[in-house]
């Protein structure tokens, strides 16, 4: 039976029902439904709706029934009721009789599901917020595997050979990346984190709950909405998880990139351990970095979700509105995706093979020094933008007698820049070139230590 069947004459028809119910995805809400009840039923205690004795046979039945959806979810997925909450209150009837009848008092399924999902979502960052931190431990391990051995590639702008680069530091790019992922997820969980029980159907409860005790009681910290108009409506929380969750598998989906273009044969920088690799059914040869390429793929839905919920939530009147119901599958669908996505890092990192002489010769490729050049002429006095025309002269000459800026003759050089002598090429190799890029995040050999070496300990590694 329906939670609203008193004001009814005719049946709902069974497509209106299929279209209507929300039971098949917010089952997914049930344990979260049922702690959520419990505290409700100890704030309407603590107002004198029920007695003592009342609230001790609820909590034990919600107890029960806690522990039997816990053994078995799919215990859910065979009913025709409603939603979860009709599902937890029936089930609550058939335990309790006509008290389970009373626990609704004081309280809407609008005040209900926004509690729910709030729960959810605060249960669902503390995952991705773990995998995040696996994923940059294998990033970490690699950079300092990579460290070790020194492994250099160009760094690209434009898609063309800049500058080299430590491995490494390619790695802890992305361990930046990750940590304000991190941030942000955490800073969305704060706001998830506050009570909308007490604001009802959208006037606020007509009991006289004690609202911050009910939301210590949900784990809250005593944190409670302001309004209720905004509480029952306010999906905030929600579209910053999925801004976060979007902004993530995009840095994701930067990662598998590059690391699909650094697997190919043109690059052949990486192999992808065959684990994470599939072939093709027609061409023998094919390994695929269908990983890396799923990694990227995906980031589209995980976006995909986000657009899906601001578009609902654009131009809602206040307060609830049914539309609300399509605030669920988004965001599952999207803490799920980029759960599976994070949780794939830490098995391509670590079984990633390195073609360290194959990123070597791509870095040394003779003229990636040319901003070196420039600089060494800036160290002799001339003015940058000079020493640049004259560097790219030299690269210019260099390419026309097809040699490398490092081995090109010094009568050539000085035909184009007199100022320029012997001592130029102890500045032109990969090791000098990554010797003068000590900044702090630059990519020279001691900044990108002391990158990893913070990562350690922030990541308790
Ligand atoms: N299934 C509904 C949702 O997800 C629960 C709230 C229903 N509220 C209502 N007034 N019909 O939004």
């Amino acid at each position: 039976m329906a939670l609203w069947g008193g004001r009814f004459e005719g049946a709902t028809s069974a497509l209106f029902k299929q279209f209507n119910d929300s039971l098949p995805f917010d089952r997914r809400l049930v344990e979260q439904d049922i702690t959520g009840s419990i505290a409700h039923a100890k704030a309407i205690a603590g107002a004198g709706v029920i007695t003592r004795a009342e609230l001790a046979t609820l909590e034990q039945a919600l107890g029960t029934l806690l522990a039997k959806v816990r053994t078995d979810p799919s215990l859910l997925a065979s009913t025709t009721d409603e939603d979860v909450h009709s599902w937890v209150e029936r089930e609550l009837v058939a335990l309790v009789g006509d008290l389970g009848k009373k626990l609704h008092t004081g309280r809407s399924r609008n005040d209900q599901v926004a509690t729910d999902i709030r729960l959810w979502t605060v249960g669902a960052i503390d995952g991705l917020l773990h995998l995040i931190r696996a994923a940059q431990r294998s990033l970490v391990a690699f950079a300092e595997r990579e460290l070790a051995a020194k492994t250099v590639l160009p760094g690209y702008t434009h898609m063309q050979r800049g500058q080299p680069v430590l491995l490494a530091h390619w790695a802890m790019a992305y361990v930046a990346m990750l940590d304000r992922d991190a941030e942000r997820l955490l800073d969305a969980s704060k706001r998830a984190a506050v009570s909308p029980l007490g604001a009802g159907a959208l006037a606020g409860t007509a009991y006289a709950i004690d609202r911050v005790q009910l939301s210590r009681d949900l784990g809250f910290e005593g944190r409670i909405s302001a309004n209720s108009l905004d509480a029952v409506s306010d999906r905030d929380f929600a579209f910053e998880t999925l801004s976060a969750c979007a902004l993530c598998s995009l840095h994701l989906s930067r990662l598998g990139e590059d690391l699909v273009l650094y697997s190919s044969t043109e690059f052949g920088f990486v192999q992808m351990d065959d684990s994470v690799t599939s072939g093709s059914s027609l061409m023998p040869q094919k390994k695929n970095p269908d990983a890396m390429e799923l990694i990227r793929g995906k980031s589209g839905r995980v976006l995909g979700s986000l657009v899906t919920l601001a578009t609902v939530l654009k131009g809602l009147p206040l307060a609830y509105n049914k539309d609300l119901q399509e605030d669920k599958e988004p965001l599952f669908d999207a803490v799920d995706t980029l759960a599976i996505c994070l949780q794939m890092i830490p098995p391509c990192i670590d079984g990633m093979k390195v073609h360290r002489d194959r990123c070597r010769t791509a870095a040394d490729d003779g003229v990636i020094a040319a901003t070196d050049l420039a600089d060494y002429l800036v160290r002799k006095g001339v003015p940058f933008r000079d020493a640049h025309h004259i560097s790219g002269r030299l690269v210019r000459r260099a390419l026309e007698l097809g040699t490398s800026l490092i081995a090109l003759p010094m009568t050539e050089m000085q035909a184009i820049d007199s100022r320029i002598g012997e001592d130029i090429r102890q500045h032109l190799t990969i090791d000098a070139m990554l010797a003068k890029r000590s900044v702090p995040g630059a990519t020279g050999l001691q900044p990108v230590a002391d990158a990893i070496d913070a990562a350690r300990r922030r990541l308790a590694m």
